[in-house]
């Protein structure tokens, strides 16, 4: 039986880097294991903790919180053109990356440097520089967190959408992923380079999966905070998607405000840009603060609250509702 350890500190689980006690924790290493520790109903409440990445805890957990460790990468099929891997949800998202790109498979280049563990990516489908988790994802196997019983979703099953899935949505909370299943290239790779700051880093380089992924990685190394360094999960808010007359009026008001169109209807702003120009870019209030190298990610400067992080963060929804008359919607979990 695995030991469970009473009101540890969670600090160093979340790279948030708040404080936080659990009542009861441990770590799983199999399939098993977790298995045996869901069908334990002396422990009312089940709380699954992965990399800790997109958690911003504002409260104790209560019950039990159970660590994934699964680890191993493992090759399901190949051939000459492309490979199927099957990676356990322990598995560190970025080193996965690295370690795909060292073998010369192509795929995952732009999702270099994405905080968190493999097996949580596929909640929010972690996304940046033209590609998503899903360009590449083929399956995932998943236990219930009632019956402990193994499903396996493949990708229509998932329904992945912006920074979310259907483990985000109608399944919230009711499966742990314990594997994900991804398809790269071997050759022909498809880069996708026509995001600008890739294509100026880049500059007159040879385009291959390993000089993408570099290039992104310097990129992510100067605009985002390190959350060893400075306690962060990425982006706090989801970019918002907004109708194209609403956005016709915003534009009257705003001639400079950047956009995407994401179909002939919708239109995404950048929220980065919303709240810079409130003012709130290196913003600080005690310990929590705005990035000031990208306004889209919040962060703790050392003893920082979670409440006091979103706290921050309704201040600047409510100045952004007031201003743009846009919701903004928070990205990250918020326990
Ligand atoms: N911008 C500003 N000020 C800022 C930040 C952004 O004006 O402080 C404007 C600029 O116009 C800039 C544009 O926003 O050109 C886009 O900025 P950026 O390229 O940094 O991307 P983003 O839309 O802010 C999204 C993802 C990031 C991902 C990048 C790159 C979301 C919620 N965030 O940010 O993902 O790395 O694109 O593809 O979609 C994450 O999810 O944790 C994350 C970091």
């Amino acid at each position: 039986m695995k030991t469970i350890d009473e009101n540890k500190s969670i600090k160093a689980y979340n790279t948030f880097g708040v404080e936080c006690f659990s009542e009861y924790f441990t770590r799983v290493n199999t399939e098993e294991e977790l298995q045996e520790i869901l069908l334990k109903k002396s422990f009312t409440k089940k709380f699954i903790l992965g990399g800790g990445s997109n958690l911003l805890f504002t409260k104790n957990i209560l019950g039990l919180c159970i660590q994934i460790d699964l680890r191993g990468i493992t090759v399901v099929v190949e051939n000459e053109d492309y490979v199927v891997l099957e990676v356990q949800a322990g598995e560190n998202w970025h080193e996965f990356v690295v370690w795909t790109i060292d073998q010369g498979y192509g795929g995952l280049e732009n999702l270099s440097l994405i905080p968190g563990n493999t097996g949580t990516a596929p909640i929010q489908n972690i996304g940046a520089y033209g590609v998503e988790l899903k360009n590449n994802f083929v399956s995932c196997k998943a236990v219930d967190m009632e019956s402990a019983e193994i499903r396996e979703f493949n990708l229509q099953d998932v329904a992945f959408g912006y920074r979310t899935s259907i483990f985000k949505t109608t399944l919230k909370g009711k499966y742990v992923i314990t594997s994900v299943q991804f398809q790269l290239t071997k050759k022909k790779h498809k880069l996708k380079t026509s995001y600008g700051a890739i294509q100026k880093e880049l500059g007159s380089k040879a385009i291959t999966p390993k000089s993408i992924s570099e290039a992104v990685i310097s990129i992510r190394e100067r605009k985002l905070p390190d959350p060893k360094i400075i306690g962060n999960s990425g982006s706090f808010f989801k970019n918002p998607i907004i109708k194209k007359e609403e956005f016709k009026i915003l534009l009257k008001k705003y001639p400079n405000i950047p956009f995407y169109k994401t179909n002939n209807s919708d239109v995404k702003i950048p929220a980065g840009w919303l709240i810079e120009s409130l003012g709130y870019k290196g913003y600080k209030k005690g310990d929590a603060g705005v990035h000031k190298g990208q306004a889209l990610v919040l962060v703790n400067y050392g003893n920082a609250s979670g409440q006091e992080i979103l706290e921050l963060s309704q201040e600047i929804q409510k100045k952004v509702k007031e201003t743009f008359n846009i919701d903004l919607k928070i990205e990250v979990n918020i326990y």
